[in-house]
């Protein structure tokens, strides 16, 4: 990867995850990679906006493509440090050491951060205050506190004349980017939507928990006149902004109320008698076209169930009774699911039983401040009889009524 310009002398320093068993935060798959961006202003004093992970080969390949701007690392005059998190400031530690001069900018909070995790001393930053301008030769810095977009010490920079942000983790997305594939005007719709659900499911997997500090977070930045964004995972936006935004906007409001009119099914079938009756509920959603997505418990990863559940007004469960309780790997899945925080969904669970059951007790003790709206359940003992099925088919037509009236 080469060096890329952005707008006069800013640039984008950049490396993809290629590795396709690597682990983002050492849990989420992510097959298609990931970029991790910093951004460089070439001028009177250099500025380098965020780093990279110490993985691979990135620092070398970071300090390669700075030298493609004709600057040595030891050229950086002014280091800015929107985040922590190792995935950007992984190299700090080797950086600060090779280049001695350069100032850090970061939060207050960042500052104690700086030091346990990179050995920074203190001494070397200057903590921003929310909305502090910083001139440097022609450029007009900016900088916003953001706290929890992504950790708590977390900020964006803002170049004013350019109406550039650097937005950090806001506005990411997974997935490698191609050489020259860089801007929203570069690629093709299809690519479009693949980087727009790899959007959904990075804010899943990442952002979901903290969404009602994204909404402070955009409200924060609705005056400012963005024409280009700067994430530092996934594309640059500088033909249309607005569509990250609005996604970020939308993805972050379904943590309060409605969502998409989709259903999420995730099953769980120990010999087959629960699974007997998944097409039954998908034929009836599939006929009042509602969009269904289907995952199993255990076998599919909990990365992509989180994307889904996320966007998905509905919820239906489909699971067994194991020793008087839910079936362990679906247990684990509904706990992922608190854990992120997806509340606020209509939810309905189907499963069977061999003697007394349990799983039901189970379910709606986990669920309970769940802000789940758990709409009912049926169950059955043993294999499910042409009665069950019948029973099972009203049951989700009642779901589809209350589903429609809930959904954007
Ligand atoms: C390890 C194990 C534990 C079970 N524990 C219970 C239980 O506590 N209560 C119950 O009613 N049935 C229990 N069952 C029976 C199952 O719930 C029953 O076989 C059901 O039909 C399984 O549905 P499935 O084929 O979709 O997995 C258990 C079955 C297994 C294999
Ligand atoms: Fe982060
Ligand atoms: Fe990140």
């Amino acid at each position: 990867m080469h060096i890329k310009k952005i707008v006069d002398d800013v640039y984008r320093v950049s490396v993809n995850v290629e590795d396709k068993n690597y682990l983002f935060e050492g849990i989420w798959p992510i097959p298609h990679g990931i970029s991790i961006n910093g951004y460089l202003i070439k001028g009177e004093k250099n500025v380098l906006i965020d780093l990279t992970q110490n993985i691979f080969d990135f620092p070398k390949e970071f300090t390669r493509q700075i030298e493609g701007a004709k600057l040595e690392v030891e050229d950086i005059d002014i280091l800015v440090i929107n985040h922590m998190e190792p995935d950007h400031s992984g190299w700090l530690r080797e950086f600060c050491k090779k280049n001695t001069k350069a100032v850090i900018y970061c939060t207050k909070k960042a500052i104690p951060l700086l030091q346990a995790f990179s050995d920074v001393p203190a001494e070397r930053a200057i903590a921003i205050t929310d909305g502090m301008e910083l001139t440097v030769g022609d450029y007009e810095l900016q900088f916003f506190e953001t706290p929890n977009i992504h950790w708590p010490e977390t900020m964006m920079t803002y170049e004013r004349k350019r109406k550039i942000l650097f937005s950090c983790d806001a506005f990411g997305c997974y997935g490698n980017i191609e050489e020259d594939k860089i801007f929203d005007d570069q690629i093709s719709q299809e690519k479009h939507e693949f980087y727009e659900s790899e959007a959904l499911r990075y804010y899943a997997n990442i952002v979901a928990t903290f969404s009602s500090f994204v909404l402070r977070g955009l409200e924060k930045l609705k005056d400012l006149d963005i024409k280009i964004i700067c994430p530092s995972h996934g594309i640059i936006w500088r033909d249309n902004p607005s569509v990250i935004i609005n996604d970020y906007k939308r993805y972050a409001e379904y943590s309060k109320g409605p969502a998409e009119r989709d259903v999420t099914i995730i099953w769980s079938s120990m010999y087959g008698n629960t699974k007997q009756v998944l097409n039954t509920i998908i034929e009836v959603l599939r006929k009042r076209d509602i969009p269904v997505h289907v995952y199993q418990a255990p076998g599919d990863d909990a990365g992509y169930v989180l994307a889904s559940a996320w966007k998905s007004a509905g919820l239906i469960f489909c699971m067994p009774t194991y020793e008087y309780k839910m079936f362990p790997p679906m247990a684990q899945m509904i706990e992922e699911l608190l854990v992120k925080k997806v509340t606020n969904k209509k939810v309905y669970r189907f499963g069977s039983f061999g003697w007394v059951g349990g799983a039901q007790k189970d379910f709606e003790a986990k669920t309970e401040k769940s802000g789940w709206d758990i709409l009912g359940h049926y169950e059955w003992q043993g294999a499910p009889t042409e009665a069950d099925q019948e029973a099972i088919r009203t049951a989700v037509e009642g779901y589809c009524d209350t589903l429609i009236d809930f959904t954007k």
